[in-house]
C-alpha cells in the first residue's frame, strides 16, 4: 500500500480524488494524501476540519474480494491498524470508540470514513478515508469542538512527523490485511476488543431504526456490535452513533 502515491496541496476531499481514481481503474493500494481539505467529510454527513499542513488527510483504494456486507470489517481493521501504529509511535494511551474513532482521554484524534461501490453483491472498491489530527493547536479548532477533540501534538506536547506516521501505519495496515485475508476476521476482532473503550459500559446507541439502550459486549463475526439489553436479550448494531447512557 502506498506504492502508488499522490500527494496534493489543496483539495475539496481526498475521498473524491481516490474515488475518481478507483473509477478509472486505480489499483489496490493507491493512496491520495493532501496537505489541506476545503470540504473534508466525516461520518453521518458531518464535516472534518483539515487545516493546511497540520494533519494527515488521506484516502486509500482497496479492492477486497469480499461480499458487500463485509465492509464494516475493513473499517474495524483500519481502526485497529491505526490505533496500534499511533500507540507505538507516540506512546500515548489511545483507544477505539466503536466503531472507529480513536480517542485520547475521551477526546477524538482520528476518524475513519469508508465509502464503497458494489456490483453484483460484491465490493468493487472501497475508499478508506483516514483523518489524523497530528499537529493541530487549540486555535485550529472551533470553540465547541475543543471539549471533544484533540491532536497528537496537544496530547503529547510534541510536534509529530507526519511522514513517519503514514509509513508506520501503512506497514501495520498491510500486516493486518494479510492476516485478515489468510485467517479471516476473528483475529481482528480479538485485537479490536483489546483496544476498545466501548465494551462493558452501558451506552445509548442511536441507530437509523431507533434508539437502543444496553451494554456493548463485543463484535460478532460480521463486525456488528453485540449489545446486551436490560431485559437480557441481545441486539446486533451495524451502524449507530454511540453516546453515554441516558440517566
Ligand atoms: C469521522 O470520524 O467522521 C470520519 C472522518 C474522516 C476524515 C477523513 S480525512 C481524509 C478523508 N477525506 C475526507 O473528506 N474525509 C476522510
Amino acid at each position: 500500500f502506498g506504492q502508488k502515491l499522490q500527494v496534493l496541496e489543496s483539495v475539496e476531499s481526498t475521498q473524491n480524488i481516490a474515488q475518481s481514481l478507483a473509477e478509472a481503474g486505480a489499483e489496490e493500494g493507491t493512496l491520495v494524501v493532501a496537505e489541506q481539505q476545503l470540504s473534508g467529510r466525516g461520518r453521518m454527513g458531518r464535516g472534518w476540519i483539515s487545516p493546511l499542513g497540520k494533519g494527515i488527510w488521506m484516502s486509500m483504494v482497496m479492492r477486497p474480494m469480499v461480499p458487500i456486507y463485509f465492509a464494516p470489517q475493513l473499517t474495524l481493521l483500519t481502526a485497529v491498524a491505526l490505533c496500534r501504529s499511533l500507540k507505538r509511535l507516540t506512546k500515548l494511551d489511545i483507544g477505539i470508540k466503536w466503531p472507529n474513532d480513536l480517542l485520547i482521554d475521551g477526546k477524538k484524534i482520528s476518524g475513519i470514513l469508508l465509502e464503497s461501490a458494489a456490483e453484483d453483491e460484491r465490493l468493487r472498491y472501497v475508499i478508506a478515508g483516514i483523518g489524523i489530527s497530528v499537529n493541530l493547536q487549540q486555535a485550529d479548532y472551533p470553540e465547541e469542538l475543543l471539549e471533544k477533540a484533540t491532536s497528537l501534538r496537544l496530547a503529547s506536547g510534541e510536534k509529530q512527523v507526519r511522514e513517519a506516521i503514514i509509513a508506520d501505519f501503512l506497514l501495520e495496515w498491510e500486516q493486518l490485511y494479510e492476516l485478515y485475508q489468510n485467517e479471516g476476521f476473528a483475529p481482528i476482532v480479538t485485537l479490536w476488543e483489546s483496544l476498545s473503550l466501548s465494551l462493558h459500559k452501558p451506552a445509548t446507541l442511536i441507530t437509523p431504526q431507533g434508539v437502543v439502550e444496553g451494554t456493548p459486549r463485543g463484535l460478532d463475526a460480521s463486525g456488528a456490535l453485540i449489545v446486551e439489553k436490560p431485559d437480557g436479550s441481545q441486539a446486533l448494531i451495524f451502524s449507530a452513533e454511540m453516546g453515554e447512557p441516558r440517566s
